[in-house]
């Protein structure tokens, strides 16, 4: 079948040795790799964020995100174990519904991607910048982007450099460590809630909704409402689409897979509702409503100092986890994308090692550059656009699948798979027309400047087209 609506085969064909990755992670990593990659920026930061759009009924906008994250998991946890190929969304839409709409899709996943790394190594740099500015004196201007007076964010471009050199070290290596600091993440949330717990006061969540449900636009320019917030928030819930990416490296793909995606995120969810509760409930949310720390300044204002640097210390520490998991997608997308020559194939080529240096090195520039400058609302923003349209094609191909070949092996069955892949799909999209109008413009446009490489290059190379 030639042309954009090519197909690439159900079963991986057999990849050249030097194109090939080593299967070294069973699911103890890929748990690891999804809480790693799933508590990060989201709770630790756009908890401040969504309580400016919100007000306490961010609350509600946490389960709403939550619930359609949660429906997305389980379509993804289907369509990996049946389609174990790296590559995740973008894999599943190319053998699924075809080459054109796989472009989109990939293309989505590198925005998410490189979006996800550059926000969470600002949110990093929340958290990092009070630490340096006491203990070394770094002025606050060269830590913080334009939007809050400064000139530049050099930690969030340094802490990006680390990481891409982790990850070029091996893949192996880099899940080992990864674990380590997930336990250090996880156990400052949970010092959060013990700390908090006791000063939680009812009278903080009146009155529960000052902004309402739908997304509208305030007097001050800002849009608001539970659903804007949903739109943002959603932000901390995935992660574990990264996963889904390192199907070829792992030992029993059917078993892992499953385990890692929908174990890690339901811990997720239950961490989320605790912290959300907790910090509401603590000091008035117009407290710490837009805050680069709130959960460290909350811990401060109700007089927890020592708290909150073990908070924040912790998060500089383990956030970097979460920039980890999803550099590591990113490079897999391209990785794969190459392969399959919708982009050039220099760009797929691994070290001895068993990891692709060039593409690390392509992706840090880039990701470094935008995290440097842009706000970190913006950055989540449209990460999220690109995810939610992932997400909803994950779903659409479950859903599809269900019907073209209803007996194929899957060693994970969606529950009520019309409902939740319903659920899934209309979810997204009300996230998506939730976003800022902005958002969905610069979404728009790269993905103009994504057809002009497809048809420029990707339609002109690509070996399903050929085949
Ligand atoms: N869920 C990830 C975070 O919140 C992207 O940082």
């Amino acid at each position: 079948m030639a042309g954009w609506n090519a197909r690439k085969p159900m079963i991986a064909e057999e990849v050249a040795p030097e194109h090939r990755l080593t299967p070294t992670l069973s699911w103890p990593h890929l748990i690891a790799l999804g809480v790693g990659a799933i508590v990060g920026t989201g709770i630790l930061t756009l908890i401040g964020v969504g309580a400016d759009k919100a007000g306490p009924a961010v609350i509600v906008s946490f389960v709403i995100a939550g619930v359609i994250c949660a429906a997305a998991a389980l379509a993804y946890a289907e369509m990996a174990t049946m389609i174990p190929q790296s590559g995740s969304a973008y894999t599943y839409s190319y053998v699924v519904i075809g080459e054109l709409f796989a472009w989109i899709i990939g293309w989505s996943l590198i925005l998410e991607y490189s979006l996800v790394v550059s926000a969470v190594a600002v949110g990093w740099s929340g958290y990092a910048a009070p630490l340096l500015q006491a203990s070394l004196g770094v002025p606050m201007s060269l830590m913080q982007g334009p939007e809050l007076g400064g000139i530049i964010n050099l930690p969030a471009i340094f802490i990006i450099a680390v990481v891409a050199g982790l990850l070029m070290v091996g893949t192996r290596e880099s899940a080992t460590v990864n674990a380590a600091l997930v336990v250090v993440k996880v156990l400052a949330l949970v010092v959060f809630v013990a700390v908090t717990l006791p000063y939680f006061n009812a009278a903080n969540f009146e009155p529960f909704s000052p902004f309402g449900f739908a997304k509208h636009m305030g007097p001050d320019g800002v849009e608001r409402g539970v659903m804007a917030a949903a739109a943002i928030i959603f932000f901390a819930f995935y992660g574990f689409d990264a996963i889904a990416t390192a199907a070829e490296e792992t030992k029993n793909p059917a078993r892992d897979l499953k385990i890692g995606i929908v174990g890690s995120m339901f811990i997720c969810i239950a961490i989320y509702m605790a912290v959300a509760a907790c910090a509401i409930g603590a000091i008035a949310y117009t407290r710490f409503a837009n805050s680069p720390e709130p959960l460290a300044l909350i811990l401060r204002e109700i007089g927890q100092g020592g708290a909150a640097t073990f908070l924040a210390v912790s998060a500089v520490v383990a956030l970097p986890t979460v920039i980890l998991a999803f550099f590591y997608g990113q490079s897999r997308i391209f990785f794969v994308m190459a392969r399959d020559r919708l982009l050039p194939e220099g760009l797929a080529k691994v070290s001895s090692r068993g990891t692709p240096v060039r593409i690390t090195i392509f992706t840090a520039s880039i990701v470094a550059v935008l995290a440097g400058f842009i706000p970190l609302a913006e950055l989540a923003a449209l990460a999220n656009a690109g995810t939610l349209t992932a997400f909803a094609a994950v779903a659409l191909c479950m859903l599809i699948m269900r019907r073209r070949a209803p007996d194929a092996p899957r060693t994970f069955r969606t529950p009520a798979a019309p409902i939740v892949g319903g659920i899934a799909i209309l979810g997204c999209l009300y996230l998506f027309l939730s976003l800022p109008q902005s958002t969905q413009l610069y979404f728009v446009l790269a993905h103009v400047v994504g057809f002009l490489f497809y048809f420029g290059y990707g339609a002109r190379h690509s070996l399903a087209r050929k085949a």
